[in-house]
C-alpha cells in the first residue's frame, strides 16, 4: 500500500462533496422545494414510504393512477394498485410529445469503432416496426422472448418492442454457453428467441448464433429465432424457423399501440445464480420496477438534460436492464453503450471514449477499476477526463485502495463516487450515497430514502460494530415479486430465516455513524468480476464431465478479479491427472456455462471433507486454500481428507 494512502485512511478522512456538486443536485432541488435542509431530515421524512413513493410515481406519467401506493402482505408487496401503466410510454412515447424527441438516447460505439448515434425519435420507431413484426409472429401479451444478444442496439430495441406489447423478455447474458442458454429458454418457455450471426470481441468475431442453434436443438417451446445481421460471419439458417430481423420489420408499421398494463403485470424475467445448480428467474413489473429505477438515477446519479451517461455494464445483467434501457430513458438521458472489450485495442479504449463522446458520469465495476490500476497511470493520464462529474461503482466491495486511485486518477479529486449497493432482486439501489452525502472509502454508506436496511446476527438482533446479515427491512417499489414458477423458493431463501424480512445474503457491518461496509456473499455464492457464480453450477458442470467423479468449488481471493474460481476434483479411478485435463476441464466449464465460470485453479485430490449428511465443508476447503488454520472440524465425517488435500496435484 503506498504511504500516502496509508496515511489516508488512518485519518478516516470523510470526503464530502463539494458545494457546488451539492447545490446543483436533483436531490438538493427536491428537498428544497419541500423544505428539507439536511441529508438526516431527509431521511428521516422519507420514512413515510407511502408519501415518498407517491411523489416520485408523480414524476412518470400514467394511463390511470393508482389507487393506494404499497399492499404488504409479507413476504407479498404490490405497489401503486390499481395503476394503469406501461413502462415503454414512459422511456419512449411520452418523449415524442417534447423537445426530446430529437434528442440522441443512445451513442452506440463498436469494437471495430463504427458509431451510431440513436435519437428517440428513431429509437421509438425501431422499437414500433420490431413490436409489430413480433405480433406478426404471433406474440401476444404475456407471452415469453428469450433474448440471446450482445450489446449492441437491436438488444434495447428487442426488449423495449417486448415491453410495448406486454410480452416478456427473459434476456441472457451472450456470455453465457449453448447449454446455460438453453435452460434458461425451456425454463421462461418462451416462444421466440433472438441472436445474432456474430459480434466483436477482442478483435475476433464471437459467432453466437451457434451457441443458439447448439441451444435449441432441444427447446420444444420456440416456435422462431430471430437472427440480428452484425458481424457478417457465415452462419446456417433453418429455413422454417430462422428470420432474419432486417427482413422481418422491412415494411412494418412505424406505429404501435402501447399496451395498458397494470402497474404488477410481469415485465422481465432475468435468471442469477443461487446456491443450488438451478439459476433463479427473479420476476420484476412495469410500475413499481419503473418508479425505483427512475428515482435512484435520478437522484443518485444526477442525471440533468445535458448529461453523457456512461453505465459500462452489459444489458444481460441487471445493472444494463435497470441503469443502461430502463432509467437513463425514462428519463431521457443520452447514454454510451459500447459492444467490445474494455482494454481493446489498448488498456486506454474506456479513457479515450470517455474523452471523446465528453462522458460526464461514469459507472463501473471494482474489478474493472483494479484492472486499470494495474495498467497503470499513464493511461488515463492521455486524455482528457475534465468532462467526468460524478462516478459510480457496483457488483462488490470496492476496496479503500481502488476508490482511492479512482477518485484521484479518474475523477482528479473532484467527483464523488457513488458506491451502489444492489441486487438483481432489489431492482434498484439499496445502499447508495447520494450526491450530498458524505463519502467513506469503501462504503457503500447509507440506505436510499425511505429503504430500511440493517445488519442482523443469527439471533435476528440489530448489530453496529460486527459483521452480520445485511437484511432489508421494509418492502421497495422495485423488489422482486417472485421467482418465476418457483413461488416457494421465493419465500424460502429470501423471507424465511428471519420472518418478513428480506434476507439478501450478505454479510455487512454497520458503523457508529450507521455507514454499511460490505463483506461479501455468506452463501456458496461467488462473486467473480462483479458476477454472481453459484459453486453448485459451477461443480455440476464439472462433474458432468466423463473423466470425474465429484467436485467441490470454493472462491479464491483476486486481487484484480475479487474472486477467482478454485476447484477441487476427484477423478474416475481410471483416469489419470494431468495439466492438460485441467485445461479439458476448464475448457468444458466455459462450454457448460460460460467464460466467466471457468476455474483459475483446478487441483486433483483423493477425497473431500463432507458433513455426517454428506454436504462438502466448503469452508476447510477454502482455509487450505487460502493457507489459514482450518478451524473447528467437529462436524467432519471424514477427516481423513484433510490431509488428502495436502496432496492435491
Ligand atoms: C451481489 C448481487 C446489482 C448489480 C450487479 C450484480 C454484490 C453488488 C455491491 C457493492 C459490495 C456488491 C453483493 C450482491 N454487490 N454491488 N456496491 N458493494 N457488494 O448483481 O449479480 O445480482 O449480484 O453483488 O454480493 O449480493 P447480482
Amino acid at each position: 500500500m503506498t504511504k500516502e494512502l496509508e496515511a489516508l485512511l488512518k485519518e478516516k478522512r470523510i470526503f464530502d462533496p463539494s458545494d457546488d456538486v451539492v447545490n446543483n443536485s436533483n436531490i438538493k432541488r427536491w428537498m428544497n422545494d419541500r423544505g428539507i435542509n439536511t441529508y438526516d431530515e431527509l431521511l428521516e421524512r422519507a420514512r413515510d414510504q407511502n408519501w415518498f413513493w407517491g411523489e416520485m410515481g408523480r414524476e412518470l406519467e400514467w394511463f390511470e393512477p393508482w389507487n393506494n401506493v404499497l399492499e404488504w402482505n409479507p413476504p407479498h408487496a404490490k405497489w401503486f394498485i390499481g395503476g394503469k401503466f406501461n413502462i415503454v410510454h414512459n422511456a419512449l412515447d411520452r418523449h415524442m410529445k417534447t423537445w426530446r424527441k430529437n434528442k440522441v438516447a443512445y451513442i452506440w460505439e463498436g469494437e471495430p469503432g463504427d458509431i451510431r448515434k440513436i435519437t428517440y425519435y428513431s429509437l421509438y420507431r425501431e422499437v414500433n416496426k420490431f413490436a409489430n413484426a413480433l405480433k406478426s409472429l404471433g406474440v401476444k401479451k404475456g407471452d415469453k422472448v428469450s433474448i440471446y444478444l450482445p450489446m449492441i442496439p437491436e438488444l434495447p430495441i428487442a426488449m423495449l418492442a417486448c415491453a410495448k406489447i406486454g410480452a416478456i423478455h427473459s434476456v441472457v447474458f451472450s456470455g453465457f454457453s449453448a447449454r446455460a442458454f438453453r435452460q434458461r429458454v425451456n425454463d421462461a418457455g418462451a416462444k421466440i428467441a433472438i441472436t445474432v450471426d456474430g459480434f466483436y470481441r477482442r478483435g475476433k468475431v464471437i459467432p453466437l448464433k451457434e451457441s443458439a442453434d447448439e441451444a435449441l436443438k432441444d427447446a420444444p417451446s420456440v416456435e422462431h429465432l430471430i437472427v440480428v445481421r452484425r458481424a457478417g460471419n457465415d452462419i446456417e439458417m433453418d429455413e422454417d424457423r430462422d428470420i432474419w430481423w432486417d427482413e422481418l420489420i422491412e415494411g412494418q408499421s412505424v406505429v404501435c399501440d402501447t399496451e395498458i398494463m397494470d402497474s404488477e403485470d410481469m415485465l422481465f424475467i432475468l435468471y442469477t445464480s443461487g446456491t443450488t445448480g438451478k439459476p433463479k428467474g427473479v420476476v420484476h413489473v412495469h410500475g413499481g420496477y419503473a418508479v425505483g429505477t427512475h428515482a435512484t438515477l435520478k437522484y443518485v446519479f444526477d442525471l440533468k438534460d445535458d448529461d453523457r451517461w456512461w453505465c459500462a455494464a452489459d444489458i444481460g445483467w441487471v445493472t444494463g436492464h435497470s441503469y443502461i434501457v430502463y432509467a437513463p430513458l425514462m428519463l431521457g438521458a443520452t447514454s454510451i453503450m459500447y459492444e467490445g472489450a474494455p482494454d481493446y485495442p489498448k488498456p486506454d479504449r474506456i479513457w479515450d471514449m470517455v474523452g471523446r463522446h465528453g462522458v460526464t458520469v461514469f459507472y463501473t465495476a471494482p474489478t474493472m477499476i483494479r484492472m486499470f490500476m494495474k495498467y497503470g497511470d499513464k493511461w488515463p493520464k492521455r486524455h482528457d477526463l475534465s468532462s467526468l462529474r460524478l462516478l459510480g461503482s457496483v457488483g462488490e466491495p470496492i476496496n479503500p485502495e481502488a476508490w482511492v486511485w479512482y477518485y484521484k486518477k479518474i475523477g482528479r479529486e473532484r467527483c464523488p463516487i457513488m458506491d451502489t449497493w444492489w441486487q438483481t432482486e432489489t431492482g434498484s439501489f439499496i445502499l447508495t450515497p447520494l450526491p450530498i452525502t458524505p463519502l467513506k472509502p469503501g462504503s457503500a454508506t447509507k440506505p436510499f430514502p425511505s429503504f430500511e436496511a440493517d445488519v442482523l446476527n443469527d439471533d435476528g438482533e440489530p448489530i453496529t460494530g460486527r459483521g452480520g446479515h445485511l437484511v432489508i427491512k421494509t418492502p421497495w417499489p422495485a423488489m422482486l415479486r417472485t421467482l418465476y414458477k418457483d413461488p416457494e423458493r421465493y419465500v424460502r431463501q429470501y423471507w424465511s430465516t428471519f420472518p418478513g424480512v428480506y434476507l439478501t445474503g450478505d454479510v455487512a457491518r454497520k458503523d457508529e455513524d450507521g455507514y454499511f461496509w460490505l463483506q461479501g456473499r455468506e452463501d456458496d455464492v461467488l462473486n467473480v468480476a462483479g458476477h454472481r457464480i453459484g459453486s453448485a453450477e459451477v461443480e455440476s458442470a464439472l462433474v458432468s464431465h466423463p473423466k470425474v467423479a465429484e467436485a467441490a468449488v470454493v472462491g479464491k481471493p483476486d486481487p484484480v478479479r475479487g474472486e477467482v474460481i478454485a476447484a477441487l476434483v476427484i477423478l474416475r479411478s481410471d483416469v489419470n491427472p494431468s495439466p492438460d485435463l485441467k485445461d479439458e476441464l476448464r475448457n468444458h466449464v466455459g462450454r457448460e456455462i460460460g467464460p466467466i465460470a471457468k476455474p483459475s485453479m483446478i487441483g486433483f485430490v483423493k477425497d473431500l471433507p463432507k458433513t455426517r449428511s454428506g454436504k462438502i465443508m466448503r469452508r476447510i476447503i477454502k482455509a487450505k486454500i487460502k493457507g489459514e488454520p482450518i478451524g473447528d472440524i467437529s462436524t467432519l465425517a471424514n477427516p481423513e481428507a484433510v490431509a488428502a488435500l495436502d496432496e492435491m496435484v
